[in-house]
């Protein structure tokens, strides 16, 4: 394709041409220089050796060598696509987004991905699916970076290397690569127990998706929206896929990773290019934002809870269409770098602990996997709404900066008066009161049950997908060598439910250990058994 058929996003909705079409009537170099021959070093004599001259040479072996960049620390293999957001309106009294008024249309990339597995790794494996949106707004760029699954293994960001450092391959054979099998896993989640919410629904189906165009997408945090008097509400992200909510069974998910592990990635692409554009309904859970923040006895800070839709029903506030793949993987999918933190006015962040850490780690750890704090300007990264920042130089800049006086304030080139008074439409942090002794290490209480959910959800579970259950967890602790890590576990699923406990120890062939905490036995949610079923359309 020629440059023109490309924009700078690679977005089919206007954006600037900036891709290079790699064709034409001769190759030059990197400088433009006519080439003869790239198909033999300059030597001496036709049997060499090759001379250090031949600048063609070193020019095209040094770019080669430098070809891959560090892949991401988690969520290593993806798949991406543009689209487009169209807001229904019906937030509009909630949030000032202009995203989110009535009928606002939005380009967004999305990149779904697995957590654990390395680029190349299979697609069908047991584990948590990535699922993020880049919305280009004309307010600047808001990301909603989440996951398949509604709850996170940790509740504090501390956490978060400990739980990858025991999902991750064992560190001597850097095995297994991708699946919730080994001592390492069950070894913390077991012994760090606000972990098993999560484990669960990674041994349920939701484990082991048929699809990226049939997954639930999750905020997992609760965030706060914003309106254009300032009322805050707190609010959960759902996404739900249109095109239903089905998985894979586990012989069929084994068979697939050996014959197609690039399963996943082709489903998504291949429907695009056939013009079956997967939709996804964007809803919100919405909740008084009061002192406490806790709804219904839920800590509404706690991200390895979540909130049944019995109790607060997902409401539709808009719908998301994927309807072009990318031009070149790397220049969009590999260098798009997702931030919880790229917020716009109306949308703010809470002080769920997990969130707070999210907010430093992913502009960290981009500025190493991307080479430098420039790479907002590749053009994936580009924001849609003009950029007037003070940022100067740094590796990788590619921008020819004019003006004299990077700083503020400034009296040489009218810099930006920030008039006072009046509404820029600029983001505004929410104001909040903390009275608190600063230095606390610990949680709330608040966060202390770490299993009355985890039976909830697997009581409200059909007997075919808590026998997948059951199989799961056999399977999986049937890998531990260490056998006082099945057993710790089966002692953390005594507290969850008793018969799961005990058909898994049946399964592995240990005795059933008994509850050693009192959990609320409450009666499956019928929410929840809706939960993946097809929306209707608003
Ligand atoms: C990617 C850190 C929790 C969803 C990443 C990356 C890091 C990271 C370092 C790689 C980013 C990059 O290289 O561009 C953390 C930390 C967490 C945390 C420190 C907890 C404190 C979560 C949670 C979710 C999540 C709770 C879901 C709600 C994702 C997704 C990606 C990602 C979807 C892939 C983004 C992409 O497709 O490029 N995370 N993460 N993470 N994280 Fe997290």
């Amino acid at each position: 394709r020629g440059p023109e058929a490309v924009s700078a996003t690679g977005s089919p909705t206007g954006a600037p041409a900036t891709a290079r079409a790699q064709s034409g009537q001769y190759l030059t170099t990197a400088q433009g220089l006519r080439v003869r021959d790239t198909d033999h070093s300059l030597k001496a004599g036709s049997r060499g050796p090759i001379l250090l001259q031949d600048h063609h040479l070193r020019e095209k072996i040094t770019h080669f060598d430098h070809e891959r960049i560090p892949e991401r620390v988690v969520h290593a293999r993806g798949a991406g696509a543009h689209g487009v957001f169209r807001s229904y309106g019906t937030a509009a009294n909630i949030t000032r987004a202009g995203f989110l008024a009535k009928d606002v249309e939005t380009p967004v990339f999305v990149r779904f991905s697995t957590v654990l597995g390395s680029r190349g790794s299979a697609d069908t494996v047991r584990d948590t699916r990535g699922f993020s949106t880049k919305f280009y707004t004309d307010e600047g760029t808001y990301d909603l970076v989440g996951n398949n699954i509604p709850v996170f293994f940790v509740q504090d960001g501390i956490k978060f290397p400990d739980i990858v450092h025991a999902a991750k391959p064992h560190p001597d054979r850097e095995i297994p690569q991708a699946q919730s099998a080994h001592d390492t896993f069950w070894d913390f989640v077991s012994l760090h127990t606000e972990a098993q919410a999560h484990t669960m629904w990674n041994m349920s189906d939701r484990g082991i998706p048929r699809s990226y165009r049939t997954m639930e997408g999750f905020g997992v945090h609760t965030f706060r929206f914003i309106n254009a008097e300032g009322r805050t509400t707190l609010v959960k992200f759902h996404w739900k896929p249109k095109q239903g909510v089905h998985s894979l069974v586990w012989e069929e998910a084994q068979i697939i990773n050996g014959m197609d592990p690039d399963f996943h990635r082709r489903d998504l692409a291949d429907a695009i290019e056939a013009g079956a554009y997967p939709e996804w309904e964007l809803g919100v859970q919405t909740f008084p934002d009061t002192e406490d923040q806790m709804f219904e006895g839920i800590d509404l800070l706690d991200p390895t809870k979540f909130v049944p839709e019995e109790l607060a029903p997902v409401q539709p506030i808009g719908v998301m269409t994927l309807n072009a793949n990318p031009t070149n993987y790397f220049a969009e999918t590999e260098q798009v770098a997702f931030h919880p933190g790229h917020l716009v006015p109306g949308i703010d962040v809470t002080n769920d602990p997990l969130l707070q850490v999210r907010l430093f780690s992913y502009l960290d750890t981009q500025i190493s996997r991307l080479g430098g704090p420039n790479f907002g300007q590749i053009p994936i990264n580009r924001p849609h709404a003009p950029v007037n920042d003070m940022l100067r130089d740094g590796m990788h800049q590619q921008a020819v900066h004019g003006g004299a006086a990077p700083y503020h304030p400034n009296s040489l080139d009218g810099g930006c008066p920030f008039l006072a008074g009046q509404d820029l439409g600029a983001f505004i942090d929410v104001p909040e009161e903390v009275a608190a002794s600063i230095k606390e290490r610990r949680n709330p209480a608040s966060f202390d049950d770490h299993y009355s959910q985890v039976g909830l959800f697997y009581r409200s579970l059909s007997p075919v997908e808590q026998d997948h259950v059951i199989q799961a967890y056999t399977f999986e602790l049937g890998k531990c060598y260490e056998k006082s890590i099945r057993e710790r576990q089966l002692a953390a699923l005594a507290n969850v439910d008793a018969g799961l406990c005990a058909a898994v120890a049946k399964g592995l062939g240990l005795p059933a250990p008994q509850a050693t905490e009192q959990v609320a036995e409450s009666d499956p949610s019928p929410a929840l058994s809706q939960v993946g079923k097809t929306w209707p359309v608003a």
